[in-house]
């Protein structure tokens, strides 16, 4: 009898040696891999004296955790109205453009304690029978947020589709748009590649991009091919143009958010009024990945769906050249509307 519970007793402490170790060398890793990216402690260094319009972090996300479970729908209404709860309309929306980093952008500027994102494309003002649902239905889909924050929505069809901007107008004539674009001839690969993935998942055929972008009787760039009309980034704006002045909209550079996120983010703080709270800790490269992912504390941080990323077929040269002269015009006309340039070739 002796012998046996010595036995258990035996086990017992081994299995919690066993965790212990375990945890141990857990969290070594974890240390390891963050003090190669960032300071250990980068709360203390990265903000300023508080200022009286300063938000109050740590409170905030605190808080953040109660927002995702009202968020999945596991709140009472007593729990909404007891921590005065709101569904708000965006002030801000990123209307496009499709492929130039829509998801990163919002997934980014969700780390800013004062944001709250949409976490589906809702299409209100592109799909008809979602519009003729009415704005209620819009608020309703929004997530759950406290007063002070901001609610932002991203559905980059807004951006191409006719009927949207006098719909936006309606609804808030002062609202933040955000357009995130890419250089045209690349963005309107990496949504032929989009397309293209959907039709091999079902077993579709589907043809060349360079079939697709160059009209086979006129040799000339195809300007019914969808791809490419939404890389003619001027022609949709003037549209736009036509309700908001073009102080009302912020231009994010999509290619410098692949490769440096901080600075893109920083520009769309100010445009949106926002203290800066955003940094460095927040972002961090992810080697296997090939692209910054998002670090919100210590313990949780999470890299994009691999459907953002994915790997582009390879394009003719003479195709891309083609297709680079033909949006060279309409680049220079979008630069000087917007007053932001880029080195598109
Ligand atoms: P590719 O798949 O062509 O590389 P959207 O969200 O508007 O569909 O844009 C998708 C694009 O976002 C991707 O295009 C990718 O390059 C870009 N992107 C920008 N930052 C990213 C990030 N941190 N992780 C993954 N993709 C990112």
């Amino acid at each position: 009898m002796l012998f046996k519970q010595q036995a258990l007793l035996r086990q017992k402490l081994f299995v919690l040696g066993s965790l212990a170790i375990g945890s141990l060398l857990y969290l070594v890793a974890r240390v390891g891999s963050l003090d190669r990216l960032q300071p250990l402690c980068p709360i203390d260094g990265r903000f300023g004296p508080r200022g009286q319009d300063e938000i109050q972090l740590r409170a905030l996300q605190f808080k953040r955790g109660l927002l995702h479970e009202f968020r999945k729908g596991n709140a009472t209404k007593e729990q909404i109205r007891l921590h005065n709860l709101v569904q708000q309309l965006p002030k801000a929306i990123i209307i496009g453009v499709r492929k130039g980093g829509t998801r990163a952008l919002l997934e980014m500027l969700n780390l800013h304690p004062a944001v709250v994102k949409a976490s589906q494309e809702i299409h209100f003002f592109d799909n008809d029978e979602n519009y003729a649902k009415g704005i209620e239905w819009y608020r309703k889909k929004m997530p759950f947020s406290y007063p002070h924050q901001i609610t932002i929505e991203k559905s980059p069809a807004y951006f191409i589709t006719e009927e949207v901007p006098e719909r936006i107008y309606k609804m808030n004539s002062s609202i933040k748009l955000l357009i995130i674009v890419r250089e045209p001839t690349t963005r309107a690969i990496s949504d032929y590649t989009q397309v293209l993935e959907g039709k091999e998942r079902k077993n579709k055929t589907y043809y060349k991009f360079e079939k697709l972008a160059i009209d086979p009787n006129t040799c000339e760039v195809n300007t019914k091919y969808k791809a490419v009309r939404t890389s003619i980034y001027t022609k949709h704006l003037e549209r736009w143009l036509k309700y908001f002045p073009v102080e009302q909209f912020h231009i994010v550079d999509g290619d410098r958010l692949i490769t440096e996120p901080l600075p893109e983010l920083q520009l769309v703080e100010k445009f949106l009024n926002l203290p800066p709270r955003i940094s460095q800790y927040n972002l961090y490269f992810n080697a296997t990945r090939g692209f910054y992912c998002l670090r919100f504390n210590i313990v949780f941080n999470k890299c994009l769906a691999g459907s953002k990323g994915r790997i582009h077929p390879e394009v003719d040269t003479s195709v891309i050249t083609k297709l680079r002269k033909f949006f060279h015009p309409f680049n220079q006309k979008f630069y000087q509307i917007t007053g932001r340039t880029f080195n598109w070739p």
